[in-house]
């Protein structure tokens, strides 16, 4: 579904949150923020730090950051790692990576092995997040792993999600795999 160009959430508000990002990327939802808070404290409490890295990100910076993709990738990796603008869920502020304490392996294939991550994989449905983009399942959502990418459903979907083995949105709301664009 395409998100208007002009569409930016009425409630951006800065999650009270290790912060590892600037400006407009450190906004997301009321909701979503919320979220966040509680889950980064959880996720303190068992000794693990997380940091936001990219919260809402508007259509012109989507436009700015799919296109650096392409140019150095081409248009069919680009693809595959960065939605074209218009079609990121961080246009709606539902979303946001997270960075590990120390900053490694940000954004790459081995942030998957950071406590950041493994903690989360295991832990974000509780705060009612999903990982959005896991691992092999890039046929169904149209894009490679993201250990990063975490998206807000609330609780009880996210929970019912995990109880029943459900990897992706497309498959627990019906949605046709890996939709390509208009
Ligand atoms: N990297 C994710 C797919 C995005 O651009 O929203
Ligand atoms: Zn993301």
């Amino acid at each position: 579904m395409c998100i208007r160009d002009s569409y930016v959430p009425a409630d951006l508000v800065q999650p009270r949150v290790a912060l590892a990002v600037s400006g407009e990327a450190e906004l997301l939802n009321r909701t979503t923020a919320a979220a966040a808070e509680r889950m980064f404290a959880a996720a303190a409490a068992a000794g693990v730090t997380m940091t936001l890295a990219s919260g809402y990100r508007s259509y012109a910076t989507q436009t700015a950051t799919y296109n650096g993709y392409v140019s150095a990738r081409g248009q069919a990796a680009a693809d595959t790692a960065s939605a074209r603008p218009g079609y990121s869920e961080h246009q709606t502020g539902w979303a946001f990576d997270i960075g590990d304490g120390g900053g490694a392996c940000s954004f790459q294939p081995c942030f998957a092995e950071q406590p950041a991550a493994v903690w989360a994989k295991a832990n974000a449905y509780r705060f009612g997040f999903v990982v959005r983009y896991p691992l092999m399942l890039h046929p169904i959502t149209g894009y490679y792993y993201e250990s990063w990418h975490l998206r807000y459903i609330g609780v009880e979907a996210a929970t019912d999600m995990k109880k029943r083995g459900i990897g992706t949105l497309e498959e627990y709301f019906g949605l046709k795999a890996a939709p390509g664009y208009p």
